[in-house]
This record gives C-alpha cells, structure tokens and sequence, in this order.
C-alpha cells in the first residue's frame, strides 16, 4: 500500500472514531439525566470530557497528514524540555500519592468509591507519564511504534 492510501485509510478510521466519540458524548450526557448518583455522574462527566479531547487528537493525526507543518521534532522538544522534566518530576509524585492512598485503603470497608477513583486517577497519571516518556523517546530521535 502506497503512502497516499495508508493515510487515506487512517483519515477515514480516525473520522469514524470522531463519530464514535461524539456518540459518546451524547451518551455519557443521556446517562446523567438518568442519575442523581454523584459518582456515577462524575465517571460520565470524565468519559465525556476526554471523548472531547480524544475528538481533537483524531483530528490532529488527520491534520498531520494536511498540513506539512504539523510535525514534530528533537528541537521542539529540546526547547521546552527543562519545563518538560519538572512536570514529569511532578506527574511522578502523582502516582506515588495515588499508590500510598490506596495502600492506605487497603483491606478497608466502605471505602469502595474511594478506592475505585483511586485506582481511576493512579492509571491516569501513569498514562501521562507514559506519554512524557514517549516525548523523551522522541526526543533522542528513537522514537519507533510497536
Ligand atoms: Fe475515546
Ligand atoms: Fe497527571
């Protein structure tokens, strides 16, 4: 398969996972008007918000192939990457918290929503950080997909 028609095919995958995450949308936000639970509302507030920003990170693959300035480079990294290593010092921290608050609950009663948006926020962060690491990786220029 040529260049032109991978990204053609990704352009049209990430344009139907658009619709995918805008259903999302609609249907986080029916499941709170059926819901006064405030945990339940908030997981769907959530799952709403990042189906927002997962819309706008398809876009940007699609945007990527468009426009031949969208890129990314060593360089750019280099500029920021100071700023760069205090957040991931930061975003670090976050997952020792979440860990010592969920060794804390541990073995615990009535403590499951606690331990359960515990468990949301440690999975959370560590993406983040994964996805600092991934900067790093291209940073070096060895940035390779599995
Ligand atoms: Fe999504
Ligand atoms: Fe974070």
């Amino acid at each position: 398969m040529s260049i032109k028609e991978k990204q053609e095919e990704i352009t049209k995958a990430m344009k139907e996972w658009q619709t995918l995450e805008n259903k999302a949308v609609a249907q986080t936000a029916k499941i709170m008007t059926e819901t006064d639970h405030p945990l339940i509302r908030l997981v769907m507030e959530v799952i709403q918000r990042y189906s927002n920003m997962h819309h706008r990170v398809q876009q940007m693959i699609i945007d990527g192939f468009e426009q031949e300035f969208i890129g990314i480079s060593p360089d750019d990294l280099v500029r920021v990457w100071d700023s760069i290593e205090d957040h991931i010092k930061l975003e670090k921290k976050t997952i020792e918290m979440a860990q010592a608050g969920l060794a804390a609950l541990e073995g615990t009663s009535k403590t499951v929503l606690q331990q359960y948006l515990l468990t949301y926020l440690l999975v959370d962060e560590q993406k983040h950080d994964k996805m600092l690491a991934d900067l790093d990786t291209i940073k070096k220029g060895m940035f390779k997909s599995a």
